[in-house]
């Protein structure tokens, strides 16, 4: 293994990241010191970065960085780094699939749970005492609906086996129908919308996908329509969704990812018609673990000369 390579850490990952890299290799954490600072000192060095991906890692950041190849990922989502400028560079991008899709199976089922049948609510109302004075209001029933998923993906195919066993129907979205899938198609968001009364997006954030679910698509969902969003608070044009759960365009929502977290915006929670969470669906210490071990085997084995264990599909492996 290349001896004490120099590593970039951007974001608080993990304790146990930190201290697996700090045993193998030399690493600027921009937690402790100012970005400028450390890539002014060490730029001409650096090898690897390591991000949370709650800041960019863009074209500009990598052409700071003339040694630098590989960027591992902690989450599977890489929407944060210019995968496309990576392989331009022949720097290899990794990130933490499959590790989470159970996990995110379990979260979609409960966060949609929790929003159909109301249970924050529904807690909030004992917790204040309400109960004394009268029951909890009937609520919407999971009962008789249809369920859409928009991405069918690792995570997507993973939600559908769980709802499976809920009995409700289910049909997907995605740009290509998925060949062992066998649940209904359909190319276009917009007419799964409009067939369905609960979407779940569990589409891939990034600029192909940026805002895709907007006022149409709310208003094809329908006025027993419910919004689950466990992917990007950008795939979801967010002033538009506060428009539609105002003005009764949809049921109700539950939501786990926003646009600019970690603020969520007054409107949203004012509202009692949505389950609101804090980007939540991988946090447990199971599956962050898992992730966590992927982001260190990533490294690891890139400068034991072995390659990436999990690149993704834009960037190739170099070694
Ligand atoms: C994490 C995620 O919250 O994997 C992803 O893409 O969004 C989540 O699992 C995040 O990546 C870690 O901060």
């Amino acid at each position: 293994m290349s001896k004490a390579a120099k590593i970039l850490s951007l974001g608080a990952i993990m304790p146990i990241v930190d201290e697996a890299l700090d045993a193998r290799f030399e690493v600027f954490r921009d937690t402790d010191t100012a970005l400028d600072e450390i890539i002014g000192a060490h730029g001409d060095e650096i090898r690897a970065i390591v991000t949370r991906g709650r800041s960019p890692t863009n074209e500009a950041l990598m052409a700071r960085l003339p040694k630098l190849e590989l960027i591992a990922n902690f989450g599977v989502g890489y929407d944060s780094i210019d995968a496309a400028a990576a392989a331009r560079r022949g720097i290899v991008v990794t990130n933490t699939p499959d590790v989470l899709n159970d996990e995110m199976g379990d979260f979609t089922v409960g966060l949609l749970l929790a929003t159909v049948r109301a249970l924050p609510q529904a807690e909030r109302h004992l917790r204040a005492g309400h109960w004394l004075d009268r029951p909890f209001p009937l609520g919407n029933t999971l009962r008789g609906r249809s369920i859409g998923i928009a991405g069918m993906g690792r995570i997507g195919r993973v939600i559908a086996r769980r709802l499976s066993g809920f009995d409700v129907p289910i049909s997907y979205h995605a740009r290509n129908r998925v060949p062992d899938v066998a649940y209904p198609h359909y190319p276009d968001l917009k007419a799964l919308a409009a067939a369905v009364d609960v979407l779940i997006v569990v589409l891939p954030g990034g600029a192909a996908t940026r805002n895709i679910v907007d006022a149409e698509i709310l208003k094809a969902l329908g006025p027993d329509g419910i919004l689950i969003n466990v992917a990007r608070g950008s795939v979801v044009d967010e002033p538009a969704l506060i428009q539609a759960l105002r003005d009764k365009t949809i049921l109700a929502a539950g939501i786990d990812v926003f646009a600019a977290e970690p603020h969520v915006p007054a409107e949203l929670i004012a509202m009692d018609h949505v389950v609101l969470v804090p980007h939540v669906g991988t946090a447990t210490h199971h599956t962050r673990g898992l992730m966590a071990n992927l982001v260190i085997e990533n490294i690891i084995s890139w400068f034991s000369g072995h390659g990436a264990v999990t690149p993704v599909s834009e960037t190739p492996q170099r070694r």
